[in-house]
């Protein structure tokens, strides 16, 4: 996906992205990443092979415990490669799968391959709308990281309603640490710039979004280098 077509010569607009304000992945193509996927199948199969085979489950399911868990929530799930991964480990779970509805209508195949379907509920929409409620946890895996603060704020407002009192939500992703960052995270938090147009955000940026959005940093589960979990509960 790196080296894909318009994924690699979006870098060569990252002088305009810095003056204009717009993710330079939006100034080569002239639109944003997620809407320009929906209209061009061929990447969009490169970006959701590149997702499928790279889900954070290690991160997940060493992070947190998750036992006594009824009900997930992935949002912004994709096929739900992580989310069934989920489901094999625990067997008495139930999954709600949300993205997108043209994303979601690819994922019956991988879902019935690793024998979860009839366990996962598959939901098409955009949680800049809402998602759904009634989840114990919401999971949301490089999910936060593809978003400016005003759509990220909207999204966790979104999820924050959603929530019971009792929900949890885990965002799972790069965490960077402030002047301590290491230099694979310093070019991560470069290529989300040049795709999204959004740098990673450290914990206490995050922490600051989470108080304006009814939400507080529980916990968090750190991985150097890899894809970190912030275990998230309603403030
Ligand atoms: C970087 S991918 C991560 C996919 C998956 N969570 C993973 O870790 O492999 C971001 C996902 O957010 C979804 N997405 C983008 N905009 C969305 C929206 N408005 N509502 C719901 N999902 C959205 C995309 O379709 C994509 O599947």
């Amino acid at each position: 996906m790196c080296t894909h077509g318009d994924f690699l010569q979006a870098w060569t607009c990252l002088p305009e992205a810095v003056r204009s304000g717009r993710a330079a992945f939006e100034v080569h193509t002239g639109r944003p990443l997620f809407a320009y996927l929906e209209a061009e199948h061929e990447a969009a199969s490169v970006f959701t092979r590149a997702m499928n085979a790279s889900v954070a489950v290690d991160a997940l399911l060493d992070g947190v415990a998750l036992s006594g868990t009824e009900r997930v929530a992935d949002l912004g799930g994709g096929e739900g490669a992580l989310l069934a991964a989920l489901l094999c480990r625990h067997p008495n779970m139930e999954g709600v799968l949300f993205d997108l509805p043209h994303v979601v209508s690819g994922a019956g195949p991988l879902l019935r391959e690793r024998g979860v379907a009839d366990r996962c509920a598959v939901v098409g929409g955009s949680f800049l709308d809402g998602v759904p409620a009634g989840a114990d946890v919401y999971l949301m895996a490089r999910v936060m990281q593809n978003w400016p603060r005003e759509g990220a704020a909207r999204i966790l407002r979104n999820v924050s309603r959603a929530m019971g009192d009792s929900s949890r939500l885990l965002i799972v992703g790069h965490l960077p640490e402030g002047r301590d960052t290491t230099p694979f995270l310093q070019a991560m938090s470069l290529y989300m710039y040049v795709l999204y147009g959004a740098p990673l955000r450290t914990a206490e940026e995050y922490g600051k979004l989470f108080a304006e959005t009814g939400l507080t940093l529980h916990a968090v589960h750190r991985v150097e280098d890899g894809e970190s979990v912030m275990d998230v509960r309603r403030a």
